[in-house]
């Protein structure tokens, strides 16, 4: 019997990895988790609970995180996404998500999990791993436009700014810093539209499912 397939796809904030790892979900069927909605949440919800991001105020909220708020739209606005990666340093925060994140990896099925540490931590031994990735400009844009779409009034030059302060602070951390894995596929996206990253991504699980 084949082992069920499972799927990493790493990667900086805007590079593509969401699009990507939607795309492989619905092409082979398989549940799919933006790990990064958890950590999305947990800033939300610090934030909230005590008014700002600390240790303590992470932790309570990742403890005790319900899978059901992740559909909250509020978690896809620029703030989230700040407040998500001052959550995401701290070991214990972490820590505290790293089981569901394995079992989803671990249910029969397969799976697909998009995220800074999915190949590296959560699924080591995962069938097929992307590192998917893209200039830090194109990020930026893919951003902005995103943002503009959702309803929120952004400058372009300001998300250049938070994207380039996220991935210093994402590569920088010591807990589980966004790294490519050693036997990840790098896909970079800055000149590929939708269409040729969905390809370029299904032909590196093809040449992996069948190594
Ligand atoms: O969509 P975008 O790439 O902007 O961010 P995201 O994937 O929603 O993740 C938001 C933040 O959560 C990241 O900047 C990371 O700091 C953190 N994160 C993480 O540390 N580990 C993950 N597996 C996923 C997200």
């Amino acid at each position: 019997m084949t082992a069920p397939l499972v799927i990493a796809v790493d990667g900086p904030a805007a590079s593509g990895k969401g699009t990507v790892a939607t795309g492989l979900a619905t092409l082979y069927g398989l549940p799919y988790l933006d790990s990064g909605l958890l950590y999305r949440a947990v800033g939300v919800l610090a934030e909230r609970g005590s008014g700002a991001v600390t240790e303590a105020s992470a932790e309570a909220a990742a403890r005790g995180l319900d899978p059901k708020v992740l559909d909250d739209p509020a978690l896809r606005t620029r703030a989230a996404g700040e407040l998500a990666s001052q959550a995401a340093v701290f070991p214990s925060v972490r820590a505290a998500l790293l089981i569901f994140q394995r079992d989803f990896a671990a249910q029969g099925s397969g799976a697909v999990i998009d995220g800074r540490d999915i190949g590296t931590v959560i699924a080591p031994a995962a069938r097929a791993k992307l590192f998917v990735t893209a200039s830090p400009e194109v990020r930026a844009e893919r951003r902005w436009k995103q943002l503009k779409g959702q309803g929120e009034s952004v400058e372009l030059a300001d998300i250049l700014t938070d994207i380039r302060l996220r991935d210093e602070r994402d590569s920088g951390r010591a807990a589980a810093p966004l790294l490519m894995a050693d036997d990840a596929v790098l896909l970079d996206t800055s000149n590929l539209s939708i269409e040729q990253a969905a390809d370029a991504a299904r032909r590196i699980v093809e040449t992996a499912r069948a190594l």
